[in-house]
Order: C-alpha cells, then sequence, then structure tokens
C-alpha cells in the first residue's frame, strides 16, 4: 500500500485545516485523532481530497502507514496533552523518525521535548503556526526550531503548505530546539500588543468622539488602505460593521467586554522580564485583559469615580491614525529586542530580517511595513527598530500625535495602557541623560551597592548622612 508522506495527528480545526492544506498541496497525509468521530469529520470535508488521506483510529496502523524516515505533526491542546501523544507515539515510532510539534508550545517546553526525544533516537521540531483557521487551510505562517536535518525532511511540505508573499513561502527554519515556538510567542505578544492598541484607539473614537461603530468601521477601513495597512486592522472594520441579527444593534455592543487568553502574551511578558527586555507596551496589553476580566469590580470602581467624559476628545482621527502607527512601531520594536536578547542567551542566532519576512503573509500580525521591517534587519545591524533609518522617518513623523493622544487620553479618562507605555518607551529610549543617577544614589544610600561617577574610574560610593 502506498504510504502516506507525512502523519498529523489530533483532528480539532487547526490540525483538520492544516491536514486538507497538505492534501491540497499534492501530499498523502496519514490522520488520526484520539476520539475516531473526528477522523470521519474530515473524511467528510475532505470531499475530492479524500484519496490523499490515509485516516486511520489506530495508532500503531497510524505510525506505519507514514513513509520513513517518519515525519508526524501533532496538533492538540499546548501542555500535558502534548506529552502524552507524544508518548504514545513513541510506542511505535523508531529511530530517524521525527515529531514536529506544531500548537502553540510553550518554548521551554519545546526545548525539554526536543532532549528527551533526541536520547530516544527520535526527532522533534517546534514549529509555531499562525493565521488562525484560514491560515491552516490555506497558507500559515510557520515558524521551526529543532534540528536542520529533521527540517530538510519536512521542509518540502511545510514551506508547500506556508503562505506566499510575492511568491515567497513564510516557511523558515529559525535556530535549534525552542526557536520557533519562542518566536511564535513573541509573535502572539505582538498581536496583543496590536489588538490592545486598536481596541484603545476604537475607544477615544466611541467614548471622546461619539462615534457609532459603524462609523469607526469605516474610518478603520481607511486607515486599512494606507500605512497602517493589516489583517488586524483590517478585520476590526468587519467585526465593528456586523450587527446582531436578532436584535439589530451592532455586534460589538453586546460583546461582553472581558478578553480571554490562554498564555501566549503572558509567556512573552514573562520572557520580557526574564531577559531584563524593556517590552511594557506587550506587558501593558496582557495587563489590559487582566483588568478586562474584572467586570464587577469595574462597573462598582465607575459608580465611584465617574465614567470616561463622552464626547469631548479634542482629537482628530488623523491623529488617532498616526498615533496607532507609531504605538505599533514601538510594540514591534519591543518584540524584536525581546527576540535579539533571547538568540544571545539561548545561542540560535535567530534571523531577525528572516522572521519578519516570514510574517508578512500567513500570521495574524501581518502588516505593510513587514516588509520595510525585514529589510531593515537585513540591511544593517539593527539594534533597535526604532533607530533602523526608515524608521526614524515613520517615528519622527507620528511620535507627536502618540503624545497628543496620550494626553487626551490622560485628560478625558479614557485607559490607553498601550499607547501610553509605547510613548513611555519611546521617549525613554531617546533620551541621552535619563534619570537613573538617582536610583544607583538611591541603591547606594541604602544598600552601597555603588555607583559609575561618569569623570572617574571604578565603583564609587557616596559619603550619605545617617537617616537614623
Ligand atoms: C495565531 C494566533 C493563534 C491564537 C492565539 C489566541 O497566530 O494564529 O495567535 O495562535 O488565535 O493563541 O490567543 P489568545 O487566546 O491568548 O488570545
Amino acid at each position: 500500500m502506498l504510504k502516506a508522506d507525512i502523519g498529523l495527528f489530533g483532528l480539532a480545526v487547526m490540525g483538520s485545516n492544516l491536514a486538507l492544506n497538505i492534501a491540497e498541496n499534492g501530499y498523502k497525509v496519514a490522520v488520526s485523532n484520539r476520539s475516531p468521530s473526528k477522523i470521519d469529520d474530515i473524511m467528510d470535508m475532505a470531499g475530492e481530497l479524500s484519496g490523499q488521506f490515509i485516516p486511520n483510529a489506530d495508532l500503531g496502523a497510524f505510525v506505519q502507514s507514514v513513509k520513513k524516515p517518519r515525519s508526524i505533526i501533532i496538533m492538540v491542546k499546548a501542555g500535558k496533552a502534548v506529552d502524552l501523544t507524544i508518548e504514545a507515539l513513541l510506542e511505535y515510532m523508531e529511530e530517524g523518525d521525527a515529531i514536529i510539534e506544531a500548537g502553540n508550545a510553550n518554548y521551554r517546553d519545546s526545548m525539554r521535548r526536543y532532549e528527551d526525544l533526541r536520547v530516544r533516537g527520535i526527532g522533534f521540531l517546534g514549529v509555531g503556526v499562525s493565521g488562525g483557521e484560514e491560515g491552516a487551510r490555506f497558507g500559515p505562517s510557520i515558524m521551526v526550531g529543532g534540528t536542520k536535518e529533521q527540517w530538510h525532511n519536512a521542509e518540502e511540505i511545510l514551506t508547500a503548505i506556508s503562505a506566499k508573499f510575492n511568491g515567497e513561502p513564510c516557511a523558515a527554519y529559525l535556530g535549534t530546539s525552542g526557536a520557533g515556538h519562542f518566536v511564535k510567542t513573541i509573535h502572539n505578544g505582538i498581536e496583543y500588543a496590536d489588538m490592545q492598541m486598536i481596541a484603545e484607539v476604537f475607544g477615544v473614537m466611541r467614548d471622546g468622539l461619539g462615534m457609532t461603530p459603524a462609523e469607526c468601521a469605516q474610518v478603520f477601513k481607511n486607515w486599512n488602505k494606507g500605512s497602517l495597512n493589516s489583517y488586524l486592522v483590517e478585520i476590526t472594520a468587519h467585526v465593528l460593521e456586523a450587527v446582531d441579527e436578532k436584535t439589530g444593534k451592532p455586534l460589538v455592543e453586546l460583546i461582553l467586554d472581558k478578553a480571554g487568553q490562554k498564555g501566549t502574551g503572558r509567556w512573552s511578558a514573562i520572557a520580557a522580564q526574564e531577559l531584563g527586555v524593556a517590552a511594557t507596551t506587550i506587558e501593558g496589553a496582557v495587563a489590559a485583559r487582566s483588568i478586562s476580566a474584572l467586570k464587577d469590580e469595574r462597573i462598582a470602581a465607575q459608580s465611584i469615580y465617574g465614567a470616561p467624559g463622552a464626547g469631548n476628545a479634542d482629537i482628530s482621527l488623523e491623529q488617532l491614525e498616526q498615533a496607532l502607527l507609531a504605538g505599533k512601531i514601538a510594540a514591534y520594536a519591543q518584540g524584536f529586542a525581546i527576540m535579539s536578547k533571547a538568540s544571545e542567551e539561548n545561542g540560535w542566532e535567530l534571523p531577525l530580517g528572516t522572521i519578519a519576512r516570514i510574517w508578512r503573509a500567513g500570521c495574524i500580525i501581518r502588516s505593510g511595513f513587514l516588509d520595510q521591517m525585514a529589510k531593515s534587519y537585513e540591511k544593517e545591524q539593527t539594534v533597535n527598530l526604532l533607530v533602523a533609518p526608515d524608521f526614524v522617518k515613520i517615528m519622527q513623523a507620528n511620535n507627536g500625535a502618540l503624545r497628543e493622544v496620550v494626553a487626551a487620553g490622560a485628560r478625558g479618562a479614557f485607559p490607553l495602557p498601550c499607547l501610553c507605555a509605547a510613548l513611555s518607551y519611546f521617549d525613554g529610549y531617546r533620551q541621552a541623560n535619563g534619570t537613573a543617577s538617582l536610583i544607583q544614589g538611591q541603591r547606594d544610600f541604602f544598600g552601597a551597592h555603588g555607583f559609575i561617577l561618569t569623570d572617574r574610574e571604578g565603583e564609587q560610593h557616596g559619603n550619605w548622612p545617617s537617616t537614623l
């Protein structure tokens, strides 16, 4: 019997769509799932592609049906389910085979799994897949970490099923174990910041300018034709113009304002803290989701302090557009700074230009300016996007509007945690003479931690008065 080119275990929405994508690209794919009904579902869905599938509820038969050396993608819920699936598959896999873990895993789990499998002679690729359901079906962005050898075994298929930007595949090998899932985590951190800043701007339009969701949708549509062109701005317009069939009201006015989070945004904030990288815009987005969850407390607090002032933001739509652009650049700058530091710490040699390239299509944060970011990281040794020549021009032209919007937010009590953090990050980064001199003095005062004086060599201490 003809064997499959690749196996895929885990047929929830993402897994099923990925399997259909593989089949559509002309590869034979073996599929399996813990509950067999999902195998029947995908065979029903496959239609004329069904000849490309080898379905098997029996795990041993599933593994046996894949060509050696076998590459088996697993697409199950992050965490314990991944370990259990790997353990179950290992019973049937042989030396030289590989597992490709394509869920949203914590990169540390991927490093551990890579090591565990390596000693058992099995390869492991930790692969970040972005693009949601549609991306999985028609072309996601694929971020790969693991050994080059395993990548070469799976490269043809992963490249074929990935999104294409002007014909260039959005799939790449990014480094050894952990690198793929780390990059996906940071992608999601930027995604959180991007979404939050869009929501903040919507808040100013709604509460400060008294605009309806339909009017806001039109604005986002127009912005999507300019320098803010991006998938998230595009879908924002669709969300804002949607109407609830039952009531005829704008859907967004009926959706409960509590944002869910599965953890990747938090992981990127934790990574930033662990690495000592300033990523306040990303952290602000995670915190904003946490505050959003406190619906009852927010209602109680508003009854004490009052609601934000309605219809009184002294700000133009053009300023909001410019502020969002500047904020987005700060968020991407932070994301790339986290990856740069993590790369150093883990010896990954993450190719930042390539990462920007494979984010240009397929993934959730695809944006017009990613092409420019890729060029900036490839052309010169960019220390931070804020000082890359192309982005200096954008920040010079737009940081004033960011300042005005943040000031208007502060005056009108419209919460703008990410835009505000983006502005402070920018101002902190471009301030040559900061105020950490005072912090150093304080640290030395109470703890004799020492400081450096700018006009002499070596660590010094102050001759501080006693406060006893
Ligand atoms: C993607 C998305 C995807 C998923 C997020 C949602 O790149 O395709 O990021 O991975 O939609 O995990 O995350 P939250 O539930 O945390 O918002």
